[in-house]
């Protein structure tokens, strides 16, 4: 069925700290929408990606994302060289008034004024070889046309979405009013959550949940959340921090538990969480209920196994060093990349898929 579905392409500009888990995350957002994915095109900050969902369905997940900047669906793709002859290529998507944008990723550049004037200036005589009236309307256009310079090639597009200026401003751990110093950033809280898959209405779990960076994130996704920890004043510290956020909740389902990460099936039917995003501890000083972090880790996994769903994904930060052991029987690795923290501390994020 979903093969004869016109399929599109949309190009996606990403932001630089994080290029291939940000790949991964424009994977994730496809199937949460249940729509197809396949990679054209990841060079450097640019990706390209056909699926069959509409631009609307698009727009719609970007929203939620935390590494798209930009996102258009992609018209013609052409060497730069043939910039001055783009007659050839098909305006009639166009609608009037409409405005063009240039993002130049060259190391020799116009001005950007100049080049989306002289650009304009070419879409303009399309329209018009077209029939049309070409209008013009810097501040409301039907229509936004990106043209995206990147080394050899102009990507021209259709402009979709783009991230709003301040998206995750306001919700750094230090702006929460329960503040912990191993508390995530909310736009990689957001990406773990996004990897994790959950969709708006499903429940996601986080067992390490600390003072709720992760659940906050998830809530504001759409999604119902339960956070468990195993030190008693975290999910106080989790519930205030989540309260002082809920005007950017639809939904405000979510719970919280004083309990133990590595006794999960005690808590929960087996089978019966949608998606776990999470990030245990790191080091000795924060290890309970096992003998050191390589055992805690273990023995969450076996417990995470118990309760999440089949075919349904575990996304986590992991301390680099860490030696962990994966039963490819249980678990199909889905993705693994290196995360930059510091000079002196790397994680990693890793993706599971029940198996
Ligand atoms: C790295 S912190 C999580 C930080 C959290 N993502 C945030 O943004 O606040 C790890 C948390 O795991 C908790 N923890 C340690 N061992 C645990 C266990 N066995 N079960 C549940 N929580 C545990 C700690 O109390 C700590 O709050």
């Amino acid at each position: 069925m979903r093969s004869s579905m016109k399929k599109s392409r949309f190009i996606f500009l990403l932001s630089g700290e994080a290029v291939e888990t940000a790949a991964q995350e424009v994977k994730s957002l496809f199937e949460i929408a249940g729509g197809s994915c396949r990679i054209v095109i990841q060079n450097g900050f640019i990706l390209v990606a056909e699926s069959d969902l509409r631009p609307e369905t698009v727009k719609l997940l970007c929203g939620r994302s935390a590494e798209i900047r930009l996102a258009c669906e992609l018209k013609a793709k052409i060497e730069s060289s043939s910039l001055k002859t783009i007659s050839n290529i098909d305006f009639s998507f166009v609608q009037s008034p409409f405005c063009v944008r240039v993002k130049d990723f060259r190391s020799e550049k116009e001005s950007t004024e100049s080049a989306e004037e002289r650009l304009a200036s070419v879409v303009w005589m399309a329209l018009q070889d077209l029939g049309r009236t070409p209008a013009v309307d810097l501040s409301h256009p039907r229509t936004t046309i990106y043209f995206i310079l990147a080394g050899e090639h102009v990507y021209v597009s259709n402009f979709i979405w783009k991230q709003a200026k301040g998206e995750f401003v306001g919700r750094a751990p230090s702006e929460k009013p329960r503040f912990h110093p191993t508390s995530l950033v909310p736009k990689l809280a957001r990406l773990i959550v996004n990897l994790s898959r959950a969709k708006t209405g499903e429940l996601l779990l986080d067992p390490f949940c600390g003072v709720g960076s992760i659940l906050i994130e998830g809530l504001i996704a759409g999604a119902n959340v339960f956070g468990v920890d195993f030190d008693k004043t975290k999910p106080k510290d989790a519930d205030a921090n989540i309260n002082a956020y809920r005007r950017l909740y639809k939904h405000k389902n979510y719970k919280l538990k004083t309990w133990d990460a590595t006794k999960l099936e005690k808590l929960f039917k087996p089978n019966s969480i949608d998606a776990i995003a999470t990030d245990p501890p790191y080091g000795r000083s924060s290890v309970v209920s096992a003998k050191n972090i390589n055992e805690l880790y273990e023995k969450f996994l076996k417990s995470t196994h118990k309760v999440l769903k089949k075919e349904k994904y575990l996304a986590m930060i992991r301390p680099d060093n860490l030696k962990l052991k994966i039963d490819s029987k249980k678990w199909k690795k889905v993705h693994e990349s290196e995360l930059y923290v510091h000079a002196s501390l790397t994680r990693k994020i890793l993706v599971l898929q029940k198996r």
